[in-house]
């Protein structure tokens, strides 16, 4: 089934976020994309938010974050209370952090991770559902920190 996806990128992702939207689109979901309309610097922790606020404000939408090393999105928007953001550079990590951490934010290095496989990455995000029963008990732990 399609997801409500809401991406975003600084100017160092900005080639991947093309290729991801492009690519998401094709798959039949619904992408938002958040900025930045071109390869203009910017500041990561701006376009995090962006996409934080989107995704706490429409339940079950998912958001992804692209810089450089996909490091500092994460940093960013895991300060924000709701966010669980992942930083995927893996099959394992991309099904892991949903399955295990109800990751609502697939965070990517475009400087790390070819297009080819951040495009793998974003369908297993996209794809695999949270497993809940004892990871929901540890998700809960951290939830309101
Ligand atoms: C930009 O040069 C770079 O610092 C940024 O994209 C990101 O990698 C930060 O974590």
């Amino acid at each position: 089934m399609g997801k409500k996806v809401f991406i975003a990128s600084d100017h160092a992702g900005f080639s991947l976020k093309e290729v991801l939207v492009k690519h998401l689109q094709e798959k039949g979901h619904e992408v938002v994309d958040l900025g930045p309309e071109q390869a203009v610097s910017c500041d990561y922790p701006d376009s995090a938010f962006k996409v934080t606020d989107k995704v706490l404000a429409e339940e079950g939408s998912f958001g992804i974050l692209i810089c450089g090393t996909g490091i500092g999105m994460s940093m960013a928007a895991n300060r924000v209370k709701g966010i669980r953001a992942a930083l995927a550079t893996c099959e394992f990590h991309a099904r892991a952090c949903r399955e295990h951490n109800n990751a609502n934010i697939l965070c990517l290095g475009e400087r790390v991770t070819g297009a080819g496989v951040a495009v793998n990455l974003a369908d297993i995000f996209l794809e695999t559902e949270f497993l809940a029963g004892r990871h929901l008990r540890r998700i809960e732990l951290f939830n309101n920190k």
